[in-house]
This record gives structure tokens, C-alpha cells and sequence, in this order.
């Protein structure tokens, strides 16, 4: 890694994929690989609140994820529920501001109950956001958006010709956050599993081969000197934005 100073992303988002391969590596039921997932969370979340990262975006479990067996899924609403229990007061009192986004109608009552208690408990903190994308589809997100602009027209508040990309993001639920500058996703598959599809419009991606459950201090140094050497051009030539430094 060069001694280039790093430029910290304002936001972070991860696919932490790579639990089930972690576990079956070391001849484990999957679960146990979503177990040692959790820990590498509370690593990363640590690290990136030491480093002055705004906001981390994880993608807990995916609208697409019900498709696994069963007794997966259980045990995955298991382990995100003692995770809520274990950790809350913790991010707590390191300031951490906890959000989940995502279809929280499809968990079970007592697990809606969890998130909104943490939720209110946390969302005067002014440290980290820590936003976790729980039965979270980025088409899911857009849709639920033109929905209630669709409401607006219908009732006559608004009138269709005035729907701007603007608005359509003011209702996604992650209108108050700065869009993803750094996606991450381990595990090695390089595809974005409906994640924030509309909020990555700009992001620099990052893969890596390692499991989630390796995933430590060293990995996500590697990803942000990465993202660091990028140069953001956002549809402009590489010479305007030297001439912009320049002036
Ligand atoms: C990611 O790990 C965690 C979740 C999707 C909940 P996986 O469970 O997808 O792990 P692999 O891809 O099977 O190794
Ligand atoms: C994406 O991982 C969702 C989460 C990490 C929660 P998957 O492992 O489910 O993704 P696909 O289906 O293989 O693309
Ligand atoms: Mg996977």
C-alpha cells in the first residue's frame, strides 16, 4: 500500500457475502459462518467510526433471501435479533446512530419492535450512522418512492410532469444520507444483488475474494487506499477537474 494519504468516503456500503463458503470451508453449517459474520461487523463498524466515516451501509439480508431454506432464514431473524439485543447499547454509547432500512413489515412483530426501540433509542446520536439494509430490494426502495409520488398525483397535490429525480430520491429511505462514494462487496462474486441500485449511480466499486467473516482493519485499509487513488470525474473530463484544483 503506498503512504498516499487516504481520503476517507463519507459513505460506505458493503455486501458482506461469503458467510456460508467461510463456514463450509471449515466443514460448519452455514449458520455458523452468519455468526462469525456478525463479529466482522462489529470490527468494521468500530473501525470506520475510528476513521471518521459519516455513514455505513450493510446488507444484511436481501428481499431475495427469503428464498432460502427456511431453516436458514430462521435462524438468520435468530442471529439479527440477538445482534439487536447484544450491540444497541453499546453503539449507544459510542454515539452510533442506528437505522434499518428496508420492508420491516415482513418480520415478525417482536423483531419490528427491536428495530424501532433501537431506533429511538439511538437516532439523536451524532456520531456514525450505522444504516442496515434488512429485507431491503433497491428496486423495492424505488418503487415504494414512485408510489408515494403516484399517491401525490393521484390526489391531485402534485402533477406528473413535475416528478423529478429529486423528489424520487427525497422518498427513498435513504433521503437524509449522502449517496454511497465507496461500494465494497466481498466474497467475490461481483454483481450488486439489488442493493442500492438508485443511490450507486456514482459509486466506486470494490470487490475482494475474502470471505465477510475474514473481513478486519487490514481489508477495509485496502479497499479505501483503492477507493483513494480513484479519480471521480462525474461525467467530466479528467483536464476540467485539474483546471478546477488548479484554480
Ligand atoms: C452473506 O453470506 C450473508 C447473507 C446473505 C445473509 P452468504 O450466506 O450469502 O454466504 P455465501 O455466499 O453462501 O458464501
Ligand atoms: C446479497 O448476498 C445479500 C446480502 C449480503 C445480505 P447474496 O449472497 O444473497 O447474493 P446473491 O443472491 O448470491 O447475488
Ligand atoms: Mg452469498
Amino acid at each position: 500500500m503506498s503512504d498516499q494519504k487516504l481520503t476517507i468516503p463519507k459513505h460506505i456500503a458493503i455486501i458482506m457475502d461469503g458467510n456460508g463458503r467461510w463456514a463450509k470451508q471449515r466443514l460448519q453449517p452455514r449458520f455458523m459462518g452468519h455468526r462469525a459474520g456478525v463479529k466482522a461487523v462489529e470490527g468494521i463498524v468500530k473501525r470506520c467510526a475510528q476513521l471518521g466515516v459519516e455513514v455505513l451501509s450493510l446488507f444484511a439480508f436481501s428481499s431475495e433471501n427469503w428464498r432460502r431454506p427456511g431453516k436458514e432464514v430462521s435462524l438468520l431473524m435468530e442471529l439479527f435479533s440477538h445482534a439487536l439485543n447484544n450491540q444497541v447499547k453499546k453503539l449507544h454509547e459510542n454515539n452510533i446512530k442506528l437505522q434499518i432500512i428496508g420492508d420491516i413489515s415482513g418480520f415478525s412483530s417482536s423483531l419490528q419492535k427491536q428495530i424501532s426501540q433501537a431506533h429511538e433509542l439511538t437516532q439523536h446520536n451524532t456520531g456514525l450512522i450505522l444504516n442496515i439494509a434488512a429485507n431491503y430490494g433497491g428496486r423495492w426502495d424505488i418503487t415504494q418512492s414512485v408510489r408515494q409520488l403516484a399517491g401525490q398525483v393521484a390526489r391531485g397535490e402534485l402533477a406528473a410532469e413535475d416528478i423529478s429525480e429529486e423528489m424520487i430520491n427525497r422518498h427513498l429511505t435513504t433521503a437524509s444520507l449522502p449517496e454511497p462514494d465507496l461500494f465494497i462487496r466481498t466474497g467475490g462474486e461481483q454483481r450488486v444483488s439489488n442493493f442500492l441500485l438508485w443511490q450507486m449511480a456514482y459509486t466506486e466499486f470494490y470487490f475482494t475474494d475474502v470471505l465477510w467473516p475474514e473481513v478486519d482493519f487490514g481489508q477495509l485499509n485496502i479497499a479505501i487506499d483503492s477507493f483513494s487513488r480513484r479519480e471521480r470525474r462525474f461525467g467530466r473530463t479528467s483536464e476540467q477537474l485539474q483546471d478546477d484544483s488548479d484554480a
